[in-house]
């Protein structure tokens, strides 16, 4: 069994999707910090097959080892944790209490049940600020605020723990930007609130529950001005699991990984693209730069082709299709 960590979530729900409908296995523990049960019904309709489900925070250990007794674990894959940037400022301490302390509760049960392979949820993040294009994976870290930190800080941990233990190995995957949905419009990003990314911020600007996007920052050196990302399909990154989880099951060694197109698009390509695949007009305006924000940053992807075997098939047009489908056939995101 592969035991899903934060499954319910954005990127969880979609990885569920692909993992089960490969064959695997799998158990969700998510404790709805950042997620709804609706999602879970979904998921086993679109994955065809059963997908047993724990509500459980990663922190309490007697839980989790309550679910690591129940069956046999052959992996784990780890999503669960926080994720806004923003937030991470304000609560430094609930973010790694979360992450760090969640990731270390996970490490400890699955050392208390010989469980030794570990699919682990990195970000580009790390890399702070780019010295040099496209980020390969050698490039210098140093995530700029407590969220990207506590990321530098499990990957620190699962390479000592990789080093103490040879026969336990990870595969961390530092992930672009990913966006986009199931193309059935049936799981998506489901933020709560105001959304602080892009592609949620435009979707709901095409639903009209919001005015107008404000685009950060016409003024960087990129090719009209505006910040320029790899955006990744949600899709090809559950895709990307897969690899990574095969990868360790039949190789002798650990990995870390960028997940990307390692491709670019800059903010004002990916509307236009939005405009195009729609017919939907994105009122927008442009505002000052976003502190923290840097003017470009992908990936280079030849180590995932390389080891993994994986490389993204979908492009921004499918990202702006999927995305779409999901957030006009759910414009409210999943009902309580
Ligand atoms: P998400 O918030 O949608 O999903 C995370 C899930 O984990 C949620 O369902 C939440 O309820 C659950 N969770 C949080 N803390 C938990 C705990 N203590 N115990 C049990 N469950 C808990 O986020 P996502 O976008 O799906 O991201 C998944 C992972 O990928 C995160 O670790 C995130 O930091 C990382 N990541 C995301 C992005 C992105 O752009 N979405 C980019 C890079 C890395
Ligand atoms: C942000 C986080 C990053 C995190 C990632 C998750 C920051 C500084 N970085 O990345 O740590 O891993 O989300 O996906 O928060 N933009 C607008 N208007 C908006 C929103 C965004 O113009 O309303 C622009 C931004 O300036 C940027 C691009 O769109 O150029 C992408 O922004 P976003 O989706 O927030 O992602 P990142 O900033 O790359």
């Amino acid at each position: 069994m592969i035991l899903v960590t934060g499954g319910l979530g954005f990127i969880g729900s979609h990885a569920c999707i692909a993992l089960r409908r490969a064959g695997h296995k799998l158990a969700i523990v998510d404790n709805l910090a950042n997620s709804k049960l609706a999602v879970l019904e979904r998921i086993r309709d679109l994955a065809g097959g059963d997908v047993a489900f724990h509500r459980a925070d990663i922190r309490d250990a007697t839980a989790l080892a309550a679910i690591f007794g129940r069956d046999p674990v052959e992996a784990v894959i780890h999503f669960a944790g926080y994720k806004a940037v923003g937030e991470s400022v304000a609560k430094p301490l609930d973010y790694y209490e979360n992450n760090i302390g969640g990731t270390f509760v996970l490490l400890k049960t699955m050392e208390r049940y010989a469980v030794r392979r570990i699919v682990f949820s990195s970000s580009a993040t790390v890399y702070g600020d780019p010295q040099r294009l496209p980020l390969t994976e050698d490039h210098p870290l140093g995530a700029v605020n407590p969220y990207g930190r506590t990321k530098q800080f499990i990957e620190v941990i699962l390479k000592d723990r990789a080093i103490g233990s040879p026969e336990f190995r990870h595969a961390t995957l530092r992930y672009f930007n990913p966006i986009g949905a199931h193309p059935s419009g049936r799981i998506g990003e489901d933020p709560r609130g105001i959304p602080n990314n892009l592609f949620p911020y435009v979707t709901q600007v095409a639903i009209k529950r919001l005015e107008k996007l404000r685009i950060y920052g016409n003024d960087y050196g990129t090719v009209d001005g505006t910040g320029v990302r790899d955006y990744i399909h949600v899709m090809d990154l559950a895709e990307g699991h897969l690899a990574a989880l095969k990868f360790l099951l039949d190789k002798d060694r650990s990995i870390t990984v960028n997940l990307g197109t390692g491709r670019g698009n800059s903010v004002l390509e990916v509307v236009n693209a939005f405009e195009r695949v729609t017919g939907i007009p994105i009122a927008r305006e442009f505002a000052p730069r976003r502190q923290g924000d840097v003017a470009s940053c992908y990936a280079d992807v030849s180590l995932a082709s390389r080891e993994l075997g994986w490389q993204t098939k979908l492009g921004i047009e499918d990202m702006c299709r999927d995305a779409w489908a999901w957030q006009s056939a759910n414009p409210r995101g999943f009902p309580e």
